[in-house]
């Protein structure tokens, strides 16, 4: 909605301030395509990196719900705001030797700002949901890995496990639509997730991955289903 309004607009009103704010935002908006494989935007929905909601103000290394900070950051002292956050985009390694978020950093000083523009409005509390299915969907290529994964609570019938076999290199997956898929056993990844997006417990979930289609994870609610689902025999 808000970006059809600021493309609408921009064309007549480029010389205003606060349009110009607009055209920043939507900038950086595009720019976060860059965080969002490892950062969401809404509370406490945590990836490889923690939710950035409600990001300015906090202290570094301090959201509760996230458990992989690094010692470093967890003891840096630093309070977000504008200007740390500037430093920590320009460079995260000068800024917090040996901290843990695998990102080189923007050179570009606009390019920051726009970025820092955007996630000023998004991390608001009660922005999220909006910018959030904005800045994820665009470009993240979803289901085709990289991005955030799907809800896996409503899965459609080709999505959702049945069985799982093991034979020799081989295994075979029948999804709830009668389908059953062979892949090769360095090519099938097996994970967990137990958060609000994982599925649901003892309804595991294939979700391709990479772009040849020979790849799939299939993501379980929980590490013991693992061995209990998969069942030896060729
Ligand atoms: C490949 C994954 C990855 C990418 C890409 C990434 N981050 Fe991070 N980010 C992390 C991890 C992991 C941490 C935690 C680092 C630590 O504890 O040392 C982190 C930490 C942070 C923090 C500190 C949050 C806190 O609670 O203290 C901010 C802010 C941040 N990232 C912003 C960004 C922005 C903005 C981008 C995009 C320009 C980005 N990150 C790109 C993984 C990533």
């Amino acid at each position: 909605m808000n970006k059809l309004i600021v493309i609408g607009l921009s064309t007549i009103a480029f010389a205003s301030p606060s349009f110009a704010q607009h055209d920043n935002v939507a900038r950086g908006q595009r720019s976060f395509r860059m965080c969002a494989p490892c950062h969401s935007l809404e509370p406490d929905r945590n990836m490889t990196g923690p939710s950035l909601a409600g990001l300015w103000g906090r202290k570094a290394g301090s959201l509760p719900s996230f458990e992989r900070y690094s010692d470093v950051l967890k003891s840096s002292g630093i309070i977000w705001d504008d200007r740390s956050l500037d430093g920590w985009l320009t460079d995260p390694d000068r800024m917090v030797p040996g901290n843990e978020m695998p990102f080189n950093g923007i050179k570009n000083p606009q390019d920051r700002a726009d970025l820092l523009a955007f996630l000023k409005e998004a991390t608001k509390p009660g922005a999220a949901p909006q910018v959030t299915a904005q800045g994820q969907m665009g470009g993240m290529g979803g289901m085709m890995g990289g991005g955030p994964d799907p809800n896996l609570k409503n899965m459609e019938a080709n999505m959702q496990v049945k069985a799982i076999t093991y034979c020799r290199d081989t295994y075979r997956v029948t999804t709830a639509d009668g389908k059953t898929r062979a892949f090769w056993e360095r090519n099938l990844r097996l994970k967990t997730d137990s958060g609000k997006d994982g599925p649901q417990s003892g309804a595991p979930a294939l979700v391709p991955a990479g772009m040849m289609g020979d790849r799939a994870d299939v993501i379980f609610a929980a590490p013991d289903e693992i061995s209990n689902t998969i069942k030896a025999g060729c």
